[in-house]
């Protein structure tokens, strides 16, 4: 009884890097087609959960934007904005907070990892981050977010918080939402800590690739990225205790559009000296004409500001009938 409808979102906390590419952006272009509506937003309200500049807030939004716009969101085939112009993302999130159980805010795994071990320091919208995502994605009743693997739990607590509401409020009026977590690069690892997952927050430049990286950039970074002495085995399974060599090659089969398997049939007894360049030299021809045209967006602030100005507008025509009825039916 649901639309099929799309949405997912990107903090601009920080430059975009190839797991944002690779794990959400570049899977956000593919899923624009007539078998969805397509939301996208720059979440700039989960930004702030840790300390963001304001000086700099409002271009790292941009940057965002230009991102996805450079990798082919298409304006015309996806409503893209920031989630600060609509208000009913907070409004709904406040709403939920009233819903989910503390329990399951205890149970999430992300806020252990970015809170750290001095928790009472972190802020209160860190921890209730889950419920404002529950309230991005249900504002739209959306049935579909595709996330890399990080997301996946607080996916799921979108689905406990909906299914809570509409036992509570005896009516099936939010969908149980879909995490679509597929491919090859669903958790695109740190550089230099195969344990760790590449992220545009937190990590040093060398233990990531940004996709504004130049060429000389990314290659010298795919050298310098920790490995295993071993060449490349013939087959996946040779990869299971070698995390390192698993993400390069996940990496390469992810840019390319294959499997795993298909690099290693094509790859097998490499040695790194020669995978290495080979992939630097594929994320290159990939990444160069998106940080090119990044970077004429970025040029042209007014263009990205109108384009995210209209995406609002499109969706707050979603979004504020269906907050109105979460009010009714709340019995405001
Ligand atoms: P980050 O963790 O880099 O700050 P966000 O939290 O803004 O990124 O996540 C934006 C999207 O990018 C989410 O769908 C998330 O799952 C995806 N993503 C982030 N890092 C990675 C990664 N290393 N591998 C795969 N997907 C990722
Ligand atoms: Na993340």
């Amino acid at each position: 009884q649901f639309t099929p409808r799309v949405f997912s979102g990107i903090k601009p906390s920080g430059g975009l890097t190839l797991g944002n590419y690779l794990g959400a952006i570049k899977r956000w272009v593919d899923m624009q087609g007539p078998a969805f509506e397509t939301i996208y937003c720059v979440v700039d309200l989960h930004a702030i959960t840790v300390w963001q500049d304001p000086a700099t807030l409002a271009d790292a939004t941009r940057e965002v934007a230009a991102g996805m716009l450079a990798s082919g969101i298409d304006p015309a085939k996806s409503i893209l904005f920031n989630q600060a112009q609509v208000p009913a993302h907070a409004e709904l999130a406040w709403l939920f907070n009233c819903v989910a159980r503390l329990g399951w805010m205890n149970r999430m795994t992300q806020f252990k990892d970015k809170a750290g071990k001095n928790a009472e320091k972190a802020s209160l919208g860190l921890y209730a981050y889950p419920s404002l995502m529950a309230a991005d994605i249900l504002v739209y009743h959306a049935t579909h977010v595709p996330v890399g693997e990080d997301q996946k739990q607080h996916v799921e607590l979108t689905r406990d918080i909906a299914a809570k509401f509409n036992h509570d409020y005896g009516e099936a009026f939010f969908p149980l939402t879909e995490p679509v977590i597929e491919g090859p690069a669903m958790r695109v690892m740190n550089l230099r800590d195969g344990s760790k997952k590449m992220s545009k927050s937190g990590d040093s430049d060398m233990e990531r690739i940004n996709m504004t990286d130049d060429a000389d950039t990314i290659a010298k970074k795919f050298k310098k990225a920790r490995t295993d002495p071993e060449p490349l085995p013939g087959e996946v399974a040779g990869l299971a205790d070698r995390p390192e060599a698993k993400n390069l090659v996940d990496i390469y089969a992810a840019l390319s559009d294959t499997t795993a398997e298909a690099v290693l049939r094509d790859h097998a007894g490499a040695g790194w000296g020669t995978f290495k360049p080979a992939l630097a030299e594929l994320a290159v021809e990939k990444l160069a004409p998106i940080s090119d045209e990044m970077k004429r967006l970025m040029a042209a602030p007014d263009e990205i500001d109108a384009i995210l100005a209209k995406g609002a507008e499109r969706a707050e025509a979603i979004a504020n009938p269906i907050l109105e009825r979460t009010f009714d039916l709340m019995g405001f």
